[in-house]
């Protein structure tokens, strides 16, 4: 790998954006707006109606058809509020927010919704298959549509050999994971996920960002709260960084993380000699501290090599 260059710069982003049309989405105007929000904002209250917390600043924002949509905050930020406001379970202080075109506070909508709540729900007492019956039964589905639908979720979200065991048996990843299923059982447009990656092992993360991937290959649109930010650089294609309750930052992630004024090559078995002489060609161009060296790998993907590793040849020993 060669990088060459100076001091690092970022590209692109819109520094605190108060609206952003859904140009960063890069499907131009014609675009289907799925999530219209305005001036949208939240202070809770207390038993008297006194100001107790502002926890959403007034917002504006649109999210367009197929996107997968990140909030991004550190606790507290407003990430499950906004998530609340857009489902109608919360009323908003001021502003309005418009789901396919439709008010927040219509219900109706949420037929089309999915949602993965931050804190699990769910009956525990239920085995994974009874579950997705429970939900899909709230659908008006018919037993047949509801079976197909159930055994081709716990498939999805890799809970196959643990189907008939009771949720208060589930670890908290499995729990995460049965949450995700119950939230697609009605085949939703658009799916929310509040932290969908908590309580996950690396190799979990993957499999659920996978997942969420193939949510949007599928035509969702989906959005997901998240202060991992590892999470949210790997699958979304916009974002909204919130601190305090304020929009901070809203762009596309591509375009927020490119660092334009450096140049990298990457090339595998690059011999010594090619080495200098690529050396030689950056001196001529004035650039004498050009950086040449092997990439690092991430610890994720040196954790999810190891775990595959030892899942193919069981019984080897740790390499030093
Ligand atoms: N029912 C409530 N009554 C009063 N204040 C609340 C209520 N719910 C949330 N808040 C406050 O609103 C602010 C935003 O909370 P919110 O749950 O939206 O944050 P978050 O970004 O989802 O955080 P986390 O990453 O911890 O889940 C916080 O200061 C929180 O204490
Ligand atoms: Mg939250």
């Amino acid at each position: 790998m060669a990088t060459t260059g100076g001091a690092a710069g970022r590209g692109g982003a819109a520094r605190v954006a108060t609206s952003d049309p859904g140009r960063g989405a890069g499907r131009g105007g014609d675009a289907e707006t799925i999530v219209e929000v305005r001036n949208l904002s939240k202070t809770y209250r207390d038993f008297w109606g006194r100001s107790k917390k502002v926890a959403l600043k007034p917002l504006d924002l649109k999210i367009q058809r197929g996107e997968i949509f990140g909030l991004l905050g550190p606790n507290g930020s407003g990430k499950t509020t906004t998530m609340k406001l857009l489902l109608g379970l919360i009323f908003p202080s001021s502003g309005d927010a418009f789901i396919f075109g439709r008010e927040a506070s219509d219900v109706s909508k949420n037929e089309r919704i999915g949602y993965l709540p931050e804190e699990s729900y769910l009956y525990k007492f239920l085995d994974a298959e009874e579950t997705l019956d429970f939900y899909g039964r709230l659908f008006d589905m018919s037993p047949a549509q509801r079976k197909q639908r159930a055994d081709a979720l716990i498939e999805m979200v890799g809970l196959g050999r643990d189907k008939k065991r009771q949720l208060r048996e589930y670890s908290k990843g499995m729990t995460r994971r049965i949450g995700v299923a119950q939230a697609l059982i009605n085949d939703p447009e658009l799916v929310l996920l509040d932290e969908p990656t908590s309580g996950l092992d690396p190799i979990g993360t993957r499999e659920m960002k996978d997942l969420i991937i193939d949510l949007k290959k599928r035509g969702k649109t989906v959005i997901m709260s998240s202060h991992l930010l590892a999470d949210v650089e790997d699958v979304c294609d916009r974002i909204a960084v919130l601190h305090q309750g304020e929009l901070k930052e809203l762009g596309r992630v591509e375009d927020m993380l490119r660092v334009t004024d450096v140049t990298q090559i990457r090339a595998k078995g690059l011999p010594p000699q090619a080495t200098e002489e690529i050396r030689a060609v950056l001196r001529r161009h004035g650039i004498e501290d050009a950086e040449i060296g092997n990439p690092m790998t991430t610890l994720e993907d040196l954790f999810l090599e190891v775990v595959r590793d030892t899942e193919a040849r069981p019984g080897r020993r740790a390499r030093q």
